[in-house]
């Protein structure tokens, strides 16, 4: 049976999300490498690091010692204390075990407390532009995504005036990530403190804290934590984190959610269903990265991205047709392009959305970046840094040349 002809089968809820826009646009770019093209890839949303030898190292030797059976669905002992003692250490707030579950990456974190708590139109609101999975997971559990149109002149974040509009006696999640996946926008203390002040007005709405990238950041201090804003939130307040970005371990699949015990035990037992307990030794080996086995190569890591956004910014904003605001954390820039829409192609072809100019960066240079079309807010395209200074290099002249081939409306109109 074909594809189509299946499709009278497939749930309305799956009908209603897409393939990851991110996957679909690394596939195409891999295809193309597959044709001997020379493509620079800057789709993707992981560390180009190798994972650290000391946490490969930990998860050897746990397999050694025959660490190779189900764990807890919750995850290990081990790695649960590990993590209360992060929250302890790293961000002064405190947990207890039963506060804390792994899972196969903060993506499963994340479906699975919207699993465990979306009733049908349940509404979600999600700040554009946004991670592409969080409208899409919101779908998929019967929910109701209520977007917020970020504001480039806002610096992408929303204020408390635009949340309080937003809030509905249906509204059940309020999610919020910082640094932002694809943005790089970090919230400051001020502006958590006036959201959190909507917040306190509104019970009924819980507050997903994804704080994935909370290692990666730009600014003279470390990004503020929701939690030392608004400590009295802690009650309705899940944090998403995980060992994928921090300790470029995005194949280990390990991810965590801290919060409230009733939540967290309403997220095991869809857990328990789905997939029981995370990999008993990438768990080994991310209580060893916790106990700070690589703790150099994290700043480090830091340091790199930090480098390679400065890099990266000069040589964008020098590219007539493109306007760029520096990311503040992530590893991500997310490009304005507007100027450059209606624009035509040596070949007559007029590139019409953010979707045309990357398919053209992809064809005619092999630079391949996704378009803001996936992130709720056009016209725009995300590079992602997290590749090699030569790559990145080579990428903006290349942009540069896609850039020079294509004729400006206005010219052609005068
Ligand atoms: C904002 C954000 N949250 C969560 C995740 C999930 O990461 P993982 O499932 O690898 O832990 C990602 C990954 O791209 C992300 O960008």
């Amino acid at each position: 049976m074909t594809h189509t002809a299946f499709s009278s089968f497939v749930s309305r809820r799956v009908q209603s999300v897409k393939l990851s826009p991110v996957a679909a646009a690394t596939a195409q770019a891999a295809a193309l490498a597959g044709e001997g093209r020379s493509i620079i890839t800057l789709t993707s949303g992981e560390p180009d690091f190798d994972t650290p030898e000391a946490i490969k190292d930990a998860a050897i030797f746990a397999l050694k010692q025959g660490d190779t059976k189900y764990t807890a669905t919750a995850g290990t002992a081990a790695l649960r204390n590990a993590i209360v003692a992060k929250y302890s250490k790293e961000n002064n707030i405190s947990l207890k075990t039963d506060h804390v579950i792994v899972s196969n990456g903060g993506k499963q974190v994340i479906y699975q407390a919207l699993n465990a708590t979306l009733n049908d139109s349940d509404q979600v609101i999600i700040p554009a532009p946004y991670w592409p999975s969080f409208p899409d997971m919101v779908k998929i559990n019967g929910g109701v995504p209520v977007l917020i149109q970020g504001r480039a002149s806002e610096g992408f974040k929303i204020t408390a005036a635009r949340l309080e509009q937003a809030i509905t006696q249906h509204t059940k999640w309020l999610i919020l990530n910082s640094p932002n996946n694809p943005t790089g926008a970090v919230y400051s203390i001020s502006e958590l403190k006036q959201l959190a002040e909507v917040l306190r007005r509104h019970p009924h709405v819980l507050i997903l804290w994804d704080e994935m990238y909370e290692h990666i950041w730009f600014t003279d201090e470390a990004p503020v934590h929701f939690l030392h804003v608004a400590p009295d939130l802690k009650e309705r307040t899940l944090l998403v984190n995980g060992a994928s970005k921090t300790y470029a371990m995005t194949g280990w699949r390990i991810g965590w959610g801290a919060g409230p015990e009733g939540l967290i035990r309403a997220m095991g037992v869809v857990q328990s269903q789905v997939s029981s307990g995370a990999n008993s030794f990438a768990q080994a080996a991310t209580v060893a990265a916790l106990n700070g086995v690589a703790s150099d190569f994290v700043e480090i890591a830091r340091l790199t991205y930090q480098k390679r956004a400065s890099q990266v910014i000069e040589g964008l904003s020098r590219i007539p047709g493109l306007k760029v605001i520096r990311p503040e954390g992530s590893f991500f820039v997310y490009v304005n392009c507007e100027d450059l829409i209606g624009s035509l192609r040596p070949d007559g072809g007029q590139i019409q959305t953010d979707q045309d100019l990357v398919d053209w960066l992809l064809e005619s240079q092999g630079v391949a970046v996704v378009a803001g079309t996936a992130y709720g807010l056009s016209p725009y395209f995300r590079l992602s840094f997290a590749a090699s200074d030569q790559d990145l290099q080579q990428a903006i002249l290349r942009i540069e040349r896609a850039r020079l081939q294509l004729t400006l409306s206005e010219v052609v109109v005068a």
